[in-house]
């Protein structure tokens, strides 16, 4: 099994060896490496069983750093930079020189992010380059928000695991395409909708989650082993025990307030009234209900408004399609 760590010092040696190291962030855990060893990029692409052209995010050490590693800095990327980092905000620019093809999947664009959280920005000041970090998870299924949830997706093709504990946001950075003269989100997540558009004073377009818009972002992600289906919130109870009484193991995400303690299910997860402790959970959930032994998940859309566009967005994404 992969040494767990807290040790800074030893996971910034493994990145300058060219290693791999999992690190917390405040979304989710990040697998991590030298952003500028092209060998090392590609390593992430193996362990993940990610194809080679799903570009990956470079986290930096700090705003300041931002014009080491992209060109052509516009104004509104400047303003959502200073205002948002450290957070949970990606922003798409053109790719400096400094970030290898590898990286960027091909892309003449890359996604650029300080995280906010203590110890990946200790690694950071430490390891005093970029670190490209995808989530640290196999390709296509739940994100990790504990060290424990890295171990069970990584196994040991990960040379250290380093760990902050459970990450606070639970889902991923908003990623805001900020090439061309009008922004605008390609993934919505841990910075709302409602934050972006107070900042720039002007209303922004979310894509829909049908549309495939990025390399990377295919219907089918984030999702757990059981198949996920998406139904009205008012008949989540009725839809469970329907699948339930044919045959299904039946789990479910059971939207609070709920009345009606004995329902016949599989396994019940009740889900936080509040968007951020549900964005925090979401994930879990959906490891738990898999451990648990379920293989039908019955699930209902938040209002997609603050972060619950981020968790409807993952939520569907469980549900798409899969590949056969
Ligand atoms: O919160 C997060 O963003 C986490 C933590 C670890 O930072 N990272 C993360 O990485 O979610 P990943 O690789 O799972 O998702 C990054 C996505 C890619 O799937 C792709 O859709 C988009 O970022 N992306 C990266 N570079 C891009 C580019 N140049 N143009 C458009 N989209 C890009
Ligand atoms: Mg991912």
């Amino acid at each position: 099994m992969t040494t767990r760590t807290t040790d800074i010092a030893a996971a910034a040696g493994v990145l300058r060896a060219g290693g791999l190291v999992a690190l917390p962030t405040e979304t989710v855990y990040g697998l991590g490496a030298d952003a500028e060893n092209a060998d090392a990029v590609n390593r992430i692409f193996e362990v993940k069983g990610r194809p080679s052209s799903h570009p990956l995010i470079v986290h930096i050490g700090g705003a300041e750093q931002l014009d080491d590693w992209v060109e052509e800095v516009s104004p509104t990327a400047r303003l959502l930079a200073e205002r948002f980092w450290p957070g949970p905000l990606t922003l798409v620019l053109r790719r400096g020189r400094r970030v290898p093809l590898e990286a960027t999947g091909g892309l003449e664009t890359v996604a650029v992010r300080v995280p906010d959280h203590p110890v990946a920005l200790e690694l950071l000041a430490a390891f005093g380059g970029g670190v490209t970090a995808p989530s640290a998870n196999r390709f296509g299924s739940v994100s990790p928000t504990t060290a424990d949830h890295v171990g069970a997706e990584l196994g040991d093709a990960v040379d250290l695991v380093l760990d902050g504990g459970p990450c606070q946001v639970g889902v991923e950075s908003t990623i805001v395409d900020v090439t061309g003269d009008v922004p605008s989100i390609l993934r919505p997540g841990g910075v709302t909708r409602e934050d972006l558009e107070a900042v720039l004073g002007f209303p922004l377009a979310v894509p829909s989650t049908s549309q495939v818009r990025v390399p990377g972002q295919h219907p089918s992600h984030y999702a757990p082993r059981a198949r996920v289906v998406l139904v009205e919130p008012g008949t989540v109870v009725a839809e469970a025990e329907r699948a339930q009484e044919e045959g299904h193991r039946v789990g479910i995400l059971l939207p609070r307030p709920f009345d009606g303690a004995d329902v016949k299910a599989h396994a019940v997860v009740e889900v936080p009234g509040s968007p951020d402790a549900y964005a925090r959970g979401l994930y879990g959930f959906l490891r738990e209900l898999d451990e648990r032994g379920c293989d039908l998940i019955v699930a209902s859309l938040p209002a997609e408004e603050g972060l619950g566009l981020a968790i409807a967005n993952r939520l569907r994404r469980a549900a798409g399609p899969r590949p056969s």
